[in-house]
């Protein structure tokens, strides 16, 4: 019975609250919330959201921008920063830059070795040919000559266009020493016959303190002096010169019989003496022989003179020594005559 009473209390209590909950309405997006929302969009036009959402947009964007702008300008000053660091990156490009210019150095040391390109054969220095001398040399076997003409150096081939004579610069021309015919030394070009044409030029290159021919290799083409610069007191083939240390040298090293004549520019006998060499040396014809005229004890004697007199035991003024090979074969402290030049010599 208790039980049953129980159930129906409740059952009243629900009825109750369902009915209360019908009368106030103030739950109906439970159960009512399909039928009022139905209805609204026909009697209940009221646009009331609408203008509530409009407002609120427009006081939103106004705070929004102002925000976001103080926002933007933070980023600002950030770069506003790394122009303050630009000096330093300014220095980096700078080395950046500055390594560029290092390796154009590199290959200046290079090119350096190249020219050296002394390339070429020296002929001779520049002191081997002084002005008007006669530099006699060998080219890929043939004979040729360097002169120098008032400081202008010109090389031509030794051979005479007329006959093929040996040449000289003699004052003003190349002489040939054959027939005279004469070559204008600038050019070679013929200035007197019997020759009709001009002397074979060779190119050379003139730079430091030597002579050179540009075109040729070391060991393809000899260059070598074969001719002597000092003063000639006579002969042609067989020539008769005032001592130089440089043209005793070169006749050693050429294999030349040579004879030392000492002198003494004060002794009458030594002046005779002197005079019968040149007549004999004049005419020999012996391309093997040179002969030097060397003071001795008097004014004119230097001390390449003093030197060489003690080394071959001079002690007399008109002594003649013979060298053969560059050794002392022949000593006579005696005056000579013409014929004995070319006797004594013979013997040897
Ligand atoms: S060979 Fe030179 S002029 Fe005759």
């Amino acid at each position: 019975m208790l039980k049953e009473k129980y159930i129906v209390r409740i059952m009243t209590l629900l009825v109750c609250c369902l009915f209360l909950s019908g009368c106030t309405g103030t739950d109906p997006s439970t159960g009512p919330a399909p039928t009022s929302s139905a209805p609204m969009p026909a009697g209940d036009d009221t646009p009331t959201p609408v203008p509530t959402s409009a407002p609120k947009s427009t006081a939103e964007p106004t705070p929004v921008p102002t925000p976001e702008p103080t926002a933007t300008p933070t980023p600002d000053p950030m770069p506003t920063s790394e122009p303050t660091l630009t000096p330093a990156p300014s220095t980096a490009p700078t080395a950046t830059t500055e390594p560029t210019p290092e390796p154009t150095p590199v290959p200046t040391p290079e090119s350096t070795p190249t020219p050296t390109e002394p390339s070429g054969v020296l002929i001779a220095t520049l002191a081997d040919v002084p002005s008007g001398a006669t530099f006699e040399f060998d080219l890929e076997g043939e004979k040729a000559i360097l002169v120098n003409f008032n400081g202008d150096y010109r090389a031509y081939m030794n051979r005479c266009t007329h006959k093929g004579g040996p040449n000289e610069l003699q004052g003003e021309a190349i002489v040939c020493q054959w027939h005279d015919s004469k070559f204008d030394p600038n050019d070679g070009a013929v200035e007197q016959g019997p020759a009709a044409a001009p002397l074979e030029a060779i190119a050379i290159e003139v730079r430091d303190d030597g002579i050179y021919l540009p075109g040729a290799a070391a060991g393809d083409t000899t260059a070598e002096a074969v001719s002597f610069t000092g003063e000639v007191l006579a002969g042609t083939t067989t020539k008769y010169l005032v001592f130089t240390k440089a043209d005793y040298d070169l006749a050693l090293r050429m294999k030349k019989k040579v004879l030392l004549q000492f002198y003494s520019n004060w002794c009458p006998t030594c002046a005779a003496d002197d005079n019968y060499a040149r007549a004999a040396f004049g005419v020999m014809d012996d391309p093997d022989v040179v002969a030097f005229r060397i003071n001795y004890q008097d004014s004119d004697t230097d001390t390449d003179e003093e030197d060489l007199a003690r080394e071959l035991g001079v002690s007399s003024r008109f002594t003649k020594v013979i060298l053969v090979d560059g050794q002392p074969v022949f000593n006579q402290p005696a005056p000579w005559k013409t014929d004995d030049y070319a006797k004594e010599l013979a013997k040897i």
